[in-house]
């Protein structure tokens, strides 16, 4: 692939011509672009689990039109019929993946939409729900645009950032949301030295970040996860920038596992860390980090996947969780599409649900 011409590379689109949903496969890359066609319920449902399409704001997106596809072909003679076959696609691919927040977000925007339209004919609904994934998907990009352009405000030109698993444009609907600033900043010239988290145990920065830094034309290094320590101590690392996939009302933060290590690195190298965060991933009803529902993966995740034979006795016990919470205390500021907000957070997340609300 050409330098800069990563941002042609879409996460997530919907084929109007073909009703189907295009994925780009993202347990195939780097090695392999294939994009997979997807119309059913399951395939959606599958393609989501196995993280064909992963990124909080990508499996929001993925789901909206999920959830339209599901319904788009109903021969429901009534509201009342369609709204039920809604509801159980709904919960069905509701249950694909727990901790990201945007999966349910917009699922539920989803069937606000359809309660909103409950007048109008079947087909009138089909279409509105179409257009309103289409509309999440815009969304998406200028919310990642304007949180790319509040993080660059708070960076100096080159300075090394180091960033845990892939919050980038394979993330998202395009731009990525930690990786946005980066994005923005080189466009400027503003030279930024990246250090990318392999992130075992799937390796969404060594497959994907260290990827589409790389044909973005950014310089990007590569290091593993026990390298964040020495990288910072070497005074090579001005700023951690990551993306989440549920925010606490009180600031503590559900990320990629590993995060939360990072940031009490951070903290000891008196390195900010800031936490990129759309509003779509802000959770007001989940009170702390205790309240996240953490997702619990297979364990051959860790012992063979990546593997030409397992490099673990079989057998052995193992532990896959694959997120952490960083507490509210170890981040800096969390960037939002509508302002960036810092500590006490329970104050000031509601301020920017506020702004939020009077500008829509
Ligand atoms: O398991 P994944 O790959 O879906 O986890 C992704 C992350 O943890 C990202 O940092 C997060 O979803 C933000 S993407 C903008």
């Amino acid at each position: 692939m050409m330098n800069g011409k990563i941002f042609d590379l879409e996460a997530v689109a919907y084929d109007e011509e073909t009703g189907e949903l295009v994925l780009l496969d993202q347990t195939l890359l780097p090695n392999e672009t294939k994009f997979l066609r997807l119309k059913t319920q399951k395939s959606i449902w599958e393609a989501i689990f196995l993280l064909q399409v992963r990124g909080a704001p990508a499996i929001g997106i993925a789901a909206a039109y999920g959830i339209y596809l599901a319904v788009k072909d109903s021969v429901a003679g009534s509201f009342e019929k369609f709204s039920e076959e809604f509801v159980a696609a709904k919960e069905y691919l509701n249950s694909a993946r727990p901790t990201a927040v945007n999966l349910s977000w917009a699922l539920n925007r989803m069937q606000e939409c359809m309660e909103l339209h409950k007048e109008k004919s079947i087909a009138e609904i089909k279409n509105v729900l179409l257009k309103e994934a289409n509309d999440i998907k815009e969304e998406d990009i200028w919310v990642c645009k304007t949180i790319g352009e509040f993080g660059l405000s708070l960076l100096e030109p080159n300075i090394g950032i180091l960033t845990h698993c892939n919050a980038g444009t394979l993330a998202t609907g395009k731009y990525g949301t930690a990786l946005s600033p980066i994005y923005i900043g080189n466009e400027q010239g503003y030279n930024f030295k990246v250090f990318a988290d392999e992130t075992r145990p799937l390796l969404q920065g060594a497959r994907l970040t260290a990827y589409e830094l790389y044909h973005a034309g950014v310089d990007v290094t590569l290091i593993c996860d026990n390298m964040a320590s020495i990288v910072m101590k070497k005074g090579w690392i001005q700023a951690v920038f990551v993306g989440c996939d549920r925010v606490a009302a009180n600031g503590d933060t559900a990320n990629k596992i590993g995060t939360s290590g990072v940031a009490i690195l951070a903290k000891r190298y008196g390195i900010p860390f800031y936490v990129c965060a759309p509003t779509s991933t802000i959770d007001l009803n989940c009170e702390t980090g205790e309240d996240i529902h953490i997702e619990e993966r297979n364990p051959l995740e860790v012992t063979t996947q990546w593997y030409e034979k397992p490099m673990a006795l079989e057998g052995v016990k193992v532990f896959n969780p694959s997120f952490d919470v960083t507490d509210h205390d170890l981040i800096t500021a969390i960037i939002t599409e509508y302002g960036i907000a810092k500590a006490p957070y329970d104050q000031s997340l509601k301020e920017i649900f506020s702004k939020k609300t009077k500008k829509s």
